[in-house]
């Protein structure tokens, strides 16, 4: 099925329809596993956007009945202050009480078609593995997640994803990117719908996400791909 279809599916099962740009994803992800997509014409094109604006932006990476899994399974958990082990001091944010659905989102990502991918578009060293954590800033309890360099807490870290899984629009809570901390910011990603996919740089640069505002929460699982298992 071609990936346009899956987005717009994808799109009509959410309730809420964002602005701004996003590229048709380059694979799908889903229970059967990861299939590739995209020509590698694509894969270029996005190349070059990474290298520019050290992300880039997907929509269809989740197959909707995997994302309607993932997001069920995201309304279904309790969440408090996340532990402070798991936190760098640049981070405070809620996360689930179980670690359990951390691993149940990961294991879709581990795939070495999409590591291809991932690789094509950004550049990294061979990938071994990918994990990743549920995370939710909400309006009024001074979260944040400051500028950082992700490379300085996992050295290993070969790119970033941030996957969408809000079920409702959040205001503020815009990632930014700098490419030197005395930099300007040189490229930012508003609110986008759930499902959506912002793949970025691990290496070098630097990215925050600014307060969300509003009464809605932003909820997203954020993941790494590890250039080697984490220790
Ligand atoms: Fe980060």
């Amino acid at each position: 099925m071609p990936t346009a279809s899956l987005a717009d599916r994808a799109r009509r099962r959410c309730a809420w329809v964002p602005p701004g740009d996003a590229h048709p994803a380059p694979a799908c992800v889903g229970f059967p596993g990861v299939a590739v997509t995209a020509e590698d014409s694509a894969l270029e094109r996005m190349r070059r956007e990474f290298e520019e604006k050290h992300f880039v932006a997907w929509r269809g990476l989740i197959e909707p009945g995997l994302l309607d899994f993932l997001m069920k399974k995201v309304a279904s958990q309790t969440f408090g202050p996340a532990a402070t082990a798991e936190n760098p001091d640049y981070v405070r944010v809620d996360g689930p009480v179980s670690l359990e659905i951390n691993e149940a989102i990961s294991v879709f990502f581990r795939d070495p078609k999409l590591y291809r991918v991932v690789r094509a578009i950004t550049d990294a060293p061979p990938i071994e593995t990918f994990g990743g954590r549920v995370i939710r800033l909400c309006p009024g309890k001074n979260h944040y997640i400051r500028w950082h360099c992700d490379k300085d807490t996992g050295p290993e870290r070969a790119a970033s994803l941030r996957l969408n899984l809000s079920p409702r629009p959040w205001r503020g809570g815009v990632i930014e990117f700098k490419r030197s901390l005395e930099s300007p910011i040189h490229a930012r990603q508003p609110a986008d719908a759930c499902g959506d996919v912002i793949l970025f740089r691990s290496a070098d640069g630097f990215h925050r996400n600014t307060k969300v505002a509003g009464s809605e929460p932003k909820i997203t699982f954020s993941g790494w791909f590890y250039a080697q298992a984490p220790r």
